[in-house]
């Protein structure tokens, strides 16, 4: 049965209509083990992993997501329809904008009133103008359209602590107060939830170059005046480490813990480990393709390192983890907007890891925001004047879905490595969770671009008695979805999957591919 199975998953391969003779014939199928401890639920994984970033910058925002109310190309009230819909399709459950390195030179200020009127900025950290056509308005009505809390970003680098609390009283403000009535004079009338504050961005670079004792007590000034009106709840966000940097974590946590509520982590994965030289987007071989996927997994270690220091000052876990930025960032091909890079399987694979970490670790991780959400870094959705792709990061946003929210379960995996060129990682990656389906939801990665993988997945606990599943895969490592081309990295449904008389399934799991599984 689960042979059949598996050529039946070959066969979908093929019928791609992909070059056959570039595609390596298949290695034959090894197997591993996968325990899921459906009877040991864990921590719930918040929504909030599933966030988005949107900075100010390139074609992020201008173009990827606001063409104005006069634009040819379809909107809604200025925001591209295509890509409205599209992101409400993955329900985004939170939005952080406007940076980014961008946040500590952004003034609130210059982005409201008339649009016609509203001053020209440089972008000093990114290149090009601002015309702030897209500004406190439009994001938040933005956020409200696609059904996403806000994460504004406060400017710490070049603002003040009366900045930032201005902001606050123009967005909150329900009384007859001067900024309450110059928000509703501009056309909004009740107040606007702000879920979640930054309090600077990467301090420690971009955002003023300051050490971590410094950083602490300038948080600790802006913390206290980062207050909302009315009766909303803020979670006030500190700018944590750049990766590694756990000497700023600590020195964060000794001088300010009591006022942060999330701290964020920065990290991003490049090919090479060389920020000079990141490498290509696409036309890499599977030396770049087992270097990523390996730097992607030092989120684990990177994860679990700043939450031991968070629990010495923070044991009773009252503070999130937010990792704010991460993603896969490579060089910028010539003649492309600012961070604008192709995304292929191999970034599916790096979503589909790194989101498998954010699961183990939900007890702390409990924000992420994917760096960025349009034509910018690892992107869900490019666009090209009328026309518009989703990428395959989109369609593992998309099959991830089933875990917002859901309780996570521990679980074993015992499989080889997979090895290429000196370079050794786990040969399948898994994460489960009880949805609030009640379905018991399993994703399996396997990073081996050639050789299949049967999983006997062992489920104490739960007596499976039905399962079926989706598939992301594509014919090469590097296949990308191309305006000409959109669906060649595409969800597909799975019948790989089969249940056993005792409730286990076993598991034809194809090479270089995530397969979600629903069980009942
Ligand atoms: O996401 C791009 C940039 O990466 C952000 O502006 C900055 O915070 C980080 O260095």
């Amino acid at each position: 049965m689960a042979y059949r199975a598996w050529t039946t998953v070959w066969g979908w391969t093929m019928s791609l209509g992909l070059a056959v003779s570039a595609v390596a014939a298949p290695a034959a199928p090894e197997t591993a083990q996968v325990t899921v401890h459906a009877d040991r639920p864990g921590a719930v994984i918040h929504r909030e992993i599933y966030g988005q970033f949107a900075e100010q910058l390139g074609r992020g925002i201008d173009e990827g997501i606001w063409v104005g109310e006069q634009s040819p190309i379809p909107n809604v009230h200025g925001y591209r329809k295509d890509v409205l819909d599209a992101l409400k399709a993955i329900h985004v459950p939170v939005i952080r904008w406007p940076g980014g390195c961008y946040a500590d030179e952004y003034h609130w200020r210059d982005g409201i009133g008339p649009r016609g009127q509203r001053p020209v900025r440089p972008n000093r950290s990114w290149g090009g103008e601002d015309r702030n056509a897209f500004g406190t308005h439009e994001f938040m009505d933005f956020a409200e359209s696609v059904g996403a809390e806000a994460y504004l970003a406060a400017n710490m680098g070049t603002g003040s602590p009366r900045e930032m609390s201005d902001w606050l009283e123009y967005l909150t403000g329900d009384g007859p107060t001067t900024l309450a009535r110059e928000r509703r004079a501009n056309g909004r009338d009740k107040p606007w939830k702000v879920a979640y504050l930054g309090i600077g961005n990467e301090s420690w670079g971009c955002g003023g170059q300051m050490r971590g004792a410094y950083y602490a007590d300038q948080y600790r000034q802006y913390a206290t005046f980062a207050r909302p009106l009315g009766k909303q709840t803020l979670t006030k966000v500190a700018s944590g480490a750049n990766a590694d940097d756990y000497a700023w974590t600590e020195a964060v946590m000794a001088g300010a813990a009591a006022q942060i509520d999330a701290y964020g982590v920065h990290y991003y994965t490049i090919p090479t480990g060389d920020w000079k030289h990141k490498g290509a987007a696409t036309g890499f071989g599977e030396q770049e393709w087992i270097s990523t996927l390996k730097a992607a997994l030092r989120m684990d270690e990177l994860v679990t390192r700043h939450s031991a220091i968070m629990d010495k000052y923070d044991p009773a876990k009252r503070i999130a983890l937010a990792v704010d930025e991460w993603g896969t960032w490579y060089d910028t091909e010539p003649g492309a907007s600012a961070l604008y890079q192709h995304n292929s399987l191999r970034d599916a694979l790096v979503a589909a890891i790194t989101l498998d970490i954010f699961h183990a670790h939900a007890d702390r991780v409990r924000m992420a925001n994917i760096a960025q959400m349009v034509n910018v870094l690892q992107a869900m959705i490019l666009t090209d004047k009328q026309r518009m792709v989703l990428t395959p990061t989109y369609h593992v946003f998309d099959l991830y879905q089933v875990f917002q929210g859901a309780t996570s379960l521990p679980v074993d995996v015992h499989a080889g490595d997979y090895a290429f060129g000196g370079l050794r990682i786990p040969g399948l990656y898994a994460t489960a969770a009880r949805g609030t389906d009640g379905a018991v939801h399993i994703a399996l990665t396997n990073p081996n671009p050639t050789r299949p993988l049967r999983v006997a997945l062992a489920l104490p606990g739960l007596k499976a008695k039905t399962v079926s599943g989706r598939l992301l895969s594509a014919p090469a490592i590097d296949t990308i979805n191309t305006f000409d081309h959109p669906n060649a990295v595409k969800p597909v449904s799975f019948d790989g999957a089969t249940v056993g008389a005792d409730g286990s399934i076993m598991v034809s799991m194809p090479a270089k591919a995530v397969v979600v599984l629903d069980v009942r």
